[in-house]
């Protein structure tokens, strides 16, 4: 938590400094004159440089050096502002809560519904639960493939839950998705139990499984290792993430 709030205080500094810095040297002198465009292409190599120089990694370099000349440029436009703010409250709607839960929206590949397609019990009965469901395309692929299970989501952003929700209605015996946090569910009803989530909160969930799972139930996760426990298994996923499959067999 406090290294995601210390990277975006940073980020907000760096961006504060360079505009500070780009607009005081505007006031105090009148021999060079540009065009606001062309001052805030300047910010942007400032905050660029700035950032490097705070050694952020490369992809906050990147927003630094485009951030204010793009904005500067759309605002060029004469965009509606109606269209920035429905964009707005879109990611609000997304990632608002990402300050607090430390794991964005991104989504499992096709590859990770291949893999889960052959692990999956093919006769018997067996309950699946999605930690953090996100938009319900994997749950909903999965329940329309394996007929023998249940299959479960618990997200708790609100727009990717009611995308996951109207997904979910032509399979509604099957699949059903909660709103909420997961840390709030007990996991001992599940037999599979999947988390494509972050670093950040792997110890913590660790944890919760060891706690609430069921003997013989299995974790998956994808990508991210709980530190310190050695999984059962390893699947390499080849998708353009390069990403793995994480088994652990409680
Ligand atoms: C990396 S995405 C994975 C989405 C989906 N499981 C998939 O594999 O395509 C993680 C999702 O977890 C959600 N999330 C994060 N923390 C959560 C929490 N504590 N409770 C419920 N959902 C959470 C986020 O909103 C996001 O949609």
């Amino acid at each position: 938590m406090l290294k995601l709030q210390h990277s975006t205080l940073k980020a907000l500094l760096t961006q504060i400094i360079a505009t500070l810095i780009i607009g005081l040297f505007v006031m105090a002198q009148s021999t060079i004159t540009l065009s606001l465009f062309e001052w805030s292409v300047l910010q942007g190599l400032l905050a660029g440089l700035i950032s490097y120089c705070l050694r952020m990694p490369a992809w906050w370099i990147f927003i630094h050096l485009a951030f204010i000349p793009l904005a500067i440029a759309t605002l060029a436009l004469e965009i509606s502002s109606l269209w920035f703010l429905s964009l707005f409250l879109c990611l609000l709607l997304i990632y608002g809560k990402t300050y607090k839960t430390q794991v964005p929206l991104y989504l499992s590949s096709k590859n990770v519904n291949v893999v889960l397609d052959t692990l999956l019990p093919k006769q018997e009965q067996f309950s699946f639960v999605d930690l953090g469901s996100g938009c319900g395309g994997l749950l909903n692929n999965l329940a329309k493939v394996h007929k023998n299970g249940l299959f479960y989501g618990i997200e708790s952003a609100p727009l990717p839950l009611l995308i996951s929700k109207l997904r979910s209605l032509p399979n509604h015996g099957s699949c059903q998705i909660f709103w909420g946090s997961f840390w709030e569910y007990d996991l001992s009803q599940y037999d599979v139990v999947y988390a494509y989530l972050s670093p950040i909160p792997m110890e913590s969930l660790w944890r919760k499984v060891s706690k609430e799972m069921r003997p013989g139930s299995l974790l998956i996760s994808n990508t991210f290792l709980i530190p310190g426990v050695t999984p059962h298994k390893s699947i390499q996923l080849n998708d353009f993430s390069n990403s793995t499959l994480y088994l652990w067999k409680i």
